[in-house]
């Protein structure tokens, strides 16, 4: 019963991190930034083939405060840094999407 429930509680958690490569928890993330780092939203930014180095800096900002969002907060604080920089890395070697007109 255990096993079916924590199989239950990992596919809502993460039904988006199908892709056999993708790092662990990406479903944290990819519910607003996409799996490809693609959003669906335009609220939410586009991440795919961000420079690695920005999105760390931006991740460190939000864990102190700098830049105050409480969404992104709560996000992060289910990761450690090992798993939040898998998740960076990964969205830095998705391919960017052409602009929009
Ligand atoms: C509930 C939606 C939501 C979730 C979940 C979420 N984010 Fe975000 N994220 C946002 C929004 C909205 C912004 C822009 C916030 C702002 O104005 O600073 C953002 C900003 C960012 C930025 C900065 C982008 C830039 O161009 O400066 C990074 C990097 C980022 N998120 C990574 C992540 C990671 C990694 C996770 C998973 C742990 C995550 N986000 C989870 C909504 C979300």
């Amino acid at each position: 019963m255990r096993i079916v429930l924590a199989c239950a509680l990992a596919a809502f958690m993460f039904p988006l991190a199908s892709r056999a490569d993708a790092p662990p928890k990406l479903g944290l993330c990819a519910a607003c930034h996409g799996e490809n780092g693609h959003a669906s939203v335009v609220a939410h930014p586009n991440l795919a083939g961000q420079n690695l180095a920005y999105l760390r800096d931006a991740i460190a900002q939000y864990r102190s405060g700098k830049r105050d969002f409480p969404a992104m907060r709560a996000a992060l604080g289910m990761l450690n840094a090992a798993e939040a920089d898998a998740i960076l890395a990964w969205y830095a070697q998705q391919p960017a999407q052409a602009a929009q007109p």
